[in-house]
C-alpha cells in the first residue's frame, strides 16, 4: 500500500464518475480508504446532496464541514465532506466581498435559491470551486490533503460539470472571477487530476464509459482508469457454458447430477434449471464482449468483485484492498 508505486502517483484529485447506479459512491469511498496510506490524509467529497457517504461509513449526516470518517487501509485518515452549493456560495461571497452578515440576509431572502435556479451552471461552478479549494489548501508546508476523491455526477453530466469554468472564463474576460475560473480549469486539465470511470459489465454502462472517455478527451480533461465493478465469477466451466448457451446441456447428465446431490427432481425443476443455465451463459457471453470493448479503450483497468452480501464498512475495506493490490492506490 504505502511502499508500492501506484498507477496515479502525482495525482491529487481523483474524480469518480460512471453511469448511474454502477457504484460511483462505493468505488470513491473505497479509493479514499485505499489512498489513505501511512501518514497520509484523504478527503472524500460528495456533491449530490444525498448523504451517501454518511450512510456508507455509518456516521450521522455530514454537515458542510470536513469530518474524519474512517482510518484508511494504510493507517491514514479519511475525511469526508458533503458540499452544498448554497453554503459554498455564501463562503465564496464572504471570501471575495466579506459578506458575513449580508450573506445570512441573502439566505433568508431565498436569493440563493433564486440564483442557483436561474443559473444551473452556477451550482457546478460553486461545487468545483470548493473542490479546487480543498485540493489547494495547505497546512504549513504540506497540502492539507494528500489526495481528494470526488464522488462526481454521472457520465451524462461529467464533462459539462468539470468544464463549467471554461464557460465562466468565456463570460468574464478579466478580473478575479476570470482568474478563479482559469485556476480551476488549470487544475482540472492538469496531470494532478484523473477522471476514473466506474462501469458494470453490461451493455449500457460500457457504452456510456466509451462515450464519456471521448467527451472528456475532447474537452482536454485527463481520463484516468476504468473500474469494472461487481464482477461475477462464471459458475460453469467453459465447455458447459458453450453448451448452455446453445441449449445443449446434457439433460441426463444434469438430472443424474441432481440425484447425486440429493435434490428431488420434480417435474419442471430440470427445465427451469436448464433455462437458468442458458441465461447465465448468455450473460457471461455479454460480459465477455463488454470486457473486450473495455480492453480496446487501452486504459488502466481494475476489477472489483460483486459482493453478494452488499456493501458495509468491512466490505468497503476489502474493495479498497483490491484497488491497492491492483495498483490503483
Ligand atoms: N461490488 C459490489 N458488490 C455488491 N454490491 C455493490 C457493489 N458495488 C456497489 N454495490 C451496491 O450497488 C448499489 C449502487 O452502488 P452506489 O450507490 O455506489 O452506486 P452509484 O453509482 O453511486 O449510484 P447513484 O448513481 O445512484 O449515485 C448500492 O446498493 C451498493 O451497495
Ligand atoms: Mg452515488
Amino acid at each position: 500500500m504505502a511502499s508500492r508505486e501506484s498507477d496515479w502517483e502525482g495525482v491529487r484529485l481523483h474524480v469518480v464518475t460512471g453511469k448511474g447506479g454502477t457504484g460511483k459512491t462505493t468505488v470513491a469511498a473505497a479509493l479514499a480508504l485505499a489512498l489513505a496510506g501511512d501518514g497520509r490524509r484523504t478527503l472524500l467529497v460528495e456533491t449530490e446532496g444525498r448523504q451517501g457517504i454518511a450512510q456508507l461509513f455509518d456516521v450521522p449526516p455530514l454537515p458542510y464541514e470536513e469530518r474524519k470518517v474512517a482510518v484508511g487501509n494504510g493507517g491514514g485518515d479519511v475525511y469526508a465532506l458533503a458540499v452544498d452549493a448554497e453554503a459554498a456560495l455564501l463562503e465564496y461571497l464572504d471570501m471575495f466581498y466579506h459578506l458575513g452578515r449580508a450573506g445570512r440576509g441573502l439566505r433568508r431572502m431565498g436569493a440563493i435559491d433564486f440564483a442557483t435556479t436561474i443559473a444551473p451552471g452556477l451550482r457546478d461552478v460553486l461545487l468545483t470551486g470548493k473542490v479546487y479549494e480543498a485540493v489547494r489548501r495547505r497546512r504549513g508546508t504540506r497540502p492539507t490533503y494528500d489526495a481528494v476523491v470526488l464522488d462526481a455526477p454521472p457520465t451524462g453530466r461529467i464533462t459539462r460539470f468539470l468544464a463549467v469554468n471554461e464557460e465562466v472564463a468565456g463570460l468574464a474576460k478579466v478580473g478575479p472571477v476570470r482568474g478563479q475560473a482559469d485556476s480551476i480549469m488549470g487544475l482540472l486539465t492538469s496531470p494532478q487530476t484523473a477522471v476514473h470511470l466506474v462501469t458494470l459489465l453490461e451493455e449500457m454502462p460500457v457504452q456510456e464509459t466509451c462515450d464519456a472517455i471521448d467527451e472528456l478527451t475532447a474537452a482536454g480533461l485527463p481520463v484516468g482508469g476504468v473500474v469494472v465493478n461487481a464482477v461475477r465469477t462464471p459458475l460453469l466451466k467453459v465447455a458447459d457454458l458453450t453448451a448452455a448457451a446453445k441449449g445443449r446441456l446434457d439433460r441426463e447428465e444434469v438430472s443424474a447430477g441432481l440425484v447425486a446431490a440429493g435434490v428431488a427432481t420434480r417435474p419442471g425443476v430440470l427445465d427451469a434449471l436448464l433455462a437458468e443455465a442458458g441465461e447465465h451463459a448468455a450473460r457471461v457471453a455479454l460480459e465477455k464482449s463488454g470486457r473486450k470493448t473495455l480492453k480496446a479503450l487501452d486504459r488502466p483497468t481494475y476489477e472489483l468483485p460483486m459482493l453478494p452480501e452488499g456493501i458495509d464498512l468491512g466490505s468497503l475495506y476489502a474493495l479498497a484492498e483490491a484497488l491497492c493490490a491492483q495498483g490503483m492506490a
